[in-house]
This record gives C-alpha cells, sequence and structure tokens, in this order.
C-alpha cells in the first residue's frame, strides 16, 4: 500500500508558498497606496480616493478568498508549522512511525477495508455477477480484506490474485517518477498462500508470473466477468497490462480501483487509465471517492 506521492505533497507546498508570496505582495502594495499622505489636491486627491475606493472593495474580496491566514499565521507563530492548508483535510499531525501516528493510520485503513466490503456486498445485493481481482498482491492484505467479503457473500464469486511473487518491474522513469524501484514489493507465493489460507479456500487463486504473461493464458483468459478489479501493480506499464484485460470483462456496474493514483495525468495508473478511458468510450466511470492514500473508487457503467 502506498502513500501519498511525496512529490504531490511538495508540489502543493509550493504553490501554496506561491499563493501566500503574492498576497503578501498585494497587501503590501494596497497599504503603500492607502498610507500615501493626503495633503495633494485637485485631480491627483480624486484619483487617490478612487484608488482608495478600489483597494477597500480588492482588500474585503481578498480577505474572503483567503479567510484563513490570520489563524494560520497565529498557528505558525503558535507552533512553528504551517499546518493546516485551508480546504484539505490533514489526517494527523503525529509523527511518522510513532504509535499514535500508526493508530490513526490503521484506525483509517480499517474503515477503507469496511468500504471494499460494503461495495462487494452491494454487488452481492444487486445481483451483479462476476469475479474479484486484485493485480499486484504483494503480502496479501488486500486480498484477506477481499476474501472475507467473497465468504460473507457465500462464496459464490471466484478471487483472483495475480503477483510476479518477485516484486515490481523496472519502472520507466519517465512514466513512473522515481518512487518505485526493481524487486521493491516481493513476497513468495508460498507465504502469502501459507498467509491466506489459500488451500482452505478454494475460491482465491493466487496466479504467479508478469502480467503481460500470465493474463492473456489461462487460467485469467477464461474468465469472463469481472465484478470488482483492485489495481495494485504501481507502475504505469503493470497497469496498462491490467486495463487491457479488464476491457472485455468488467461488468455493467463493476468497481474499479486504483491503489496508486497520481495527481499529475502523465505518470503511472493516471496515465494509463487517461489513455485506456479515451481508447473506450463504451465505459463511463462514476466517481466514488478517493482517501489519503490516493486509494481511488470508481463505479463503470457500459454505454447502451
Ligand atoms: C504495492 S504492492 C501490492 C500491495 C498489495 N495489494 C497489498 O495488499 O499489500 C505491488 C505489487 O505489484 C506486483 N506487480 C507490479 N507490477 C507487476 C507486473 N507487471 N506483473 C506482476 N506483478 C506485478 C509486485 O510484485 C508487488 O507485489
Amino acid at each position: 500500500m502506498s502513500q501519498p506521492p511525496p512529490a504531490a505533497r511538495a508540489l502543493l507546498a509550493r504553490l501554496r508558498g506561491l499563493v501566500e508570496a503574492e498576497q503578501r505582495d498585494t497587501l503590501a502594495a494596497l497599504d503603500w497606496i492607502e498610507n500615501r499622505p493626503a495633503e495633494t489636491a485637485g485631480d491627483e486627491a480624486a484619483t487617490i480616493a478612487a484608488l482608495r475606493a478600489e483597494n477597500a472593495a480588492l482588500r474585503a474580496k481578498l480577505s474572503g478568498l483567503y479567510q484563513h491566514a490570520e489563524y494560520e499565521t497565529w498557528f505558525e507563530q503558535a507552533f512553528g508549522i504551517k499546518f493546516p492548508t485551508p480546504n484539505t483535510w490533514p489526517f494527523t499531525t503525529f509523527q511518522q512511525g510513532t504509535p499514535w501516528c500508526d493508530k490513526v493510520v490503521y484506525g483509517m485503513q480499517d474503515g477503507e477495508f469496511l468500504y471494499a466490503q460494503h461495495l462487494i456486498a452491494e454487488l452481492d445485493a444487486q445481483g451483479v455477477a462476476g469475479d474479484i481481482v486484485e493485480f499486484g498482491t504483494y503480502g496479501g492484505t488486500w486480498m484477506e480484506v477481499l476474501a472475507q467479503a467473497v465468504e460473507k457473500g457465500g462464496g459464490g464469486r471466484t478471487l483472483w490474485g495475480f503477483d510476479s511473487f518477485e516484486g515490481l518491474p523496472e519502472p520507466d522513469a519517465a512514466k513512473d517518477g522515481n518512487i518505485w524501484h526493481k524487486g521493491q514489493y516481493a513476497a513468495t507465493l508460498e507465504e502469502v498462500s501459507t498467509r491466506l489460507r489459500a488451500t482452505e479456500r478454494p475460491f482465491l487463486k493466487l496466479v504467479k508470473g508478469w502480467f503481460c504473461d500470465t493474463l492473456p493464458v489461462e487460467p485469467a483468459a477464461a474468465v469472463e466477468k469481472i465484478a470488482y478489479a483492485r489495481i495494485d501493480g504501481d507502475l504505469y506499464s503493470s497497469c496498462v497490462d491490467c486495463l487491457a484485460y479488464l476491457t472485455d470483462r468488467l461488468v455493467d456496474g463493476a468497481i474499479l480501483v486504483f491503489d496508486d493514483w497520481q495527481f499529475t495525468i502523465n505518470h503511472g495508473e493516471t496515465l494509463a487509465f487517461r489513455e485506456w478511458a479515451a481508447a473506450n468510450p463504451q465505459f463511463r466511470f462514476e466517481f466514488l471517492g478517493m482517501n489519503m492514500w490516493a486509494h481511488l473508487y470508481l463505479r463503470v457503467h457500459r454505454r447502451p
């Protein structure tokens, strides 16, 4: 499971700095005009009066736009950090790696697990047929969550987990950035099978190999319908392979989840999705939500 991309956080912080600098400069200019000596006369006095009126309106507009400025200045002075950012929802200020931070983060993760299971229960209730698939299982954390959902629904769906069980392939720096490296997230098929009690769960199938090799052939090729797909292969090329496989299999009403949504149209899963969606106008996508780990949830509709 990936954390929000550090590059996105750094970019947002930079943008915020630029906006603040712009606002500081604008307010300083307004101050300068307003504090001009009043001993001018005639036309100049009239011009200055008009400018002052304009300034007052502009200042009111600015403070309406940036209503947190006073609070944030105070917060920064009091605690020595710029936080929270307006219009965002920070989940914790507890330092990463501390038990308190873990409690908050894992509490939110539990919430997402329940959400995913709720979506599958909804598919069951609506009679949406199809298998469940995760591309990129690593140690099996999400596979366990999905397996429990299948069991709660009576075990009628097959749950597929595809992975190299050797970790990530070589990332492409131009399309993936420098977040990942080859071999990252390696877990063996044996350890994941044991952890997931695969031999006791006949509905659960783990398939070892690179997506480009395993998805076009049996047993994957024999799957006809998919009702829930979770793409967690991190990389652009991995996501391209998964989406190509899903094109003819995603049923109307299916859930499509991206675990590593990027906040740029030119990278990773976002780029792969953008290209795939453009090439497949038969789909309409309903945005269900996104969480702090950039896990994006969509409902897929097939146009009639
Ligand atoms: C971030 S991990 C998945 C985490 C997992 N979903 C969980 O619940 O913890 C990414 C996984 O994708 C797999 N992967 C990425 N690209 C792949 C590809 N092209 N073929 C096969 N496996 C791939 C890696 O081996 C790795 O286990």
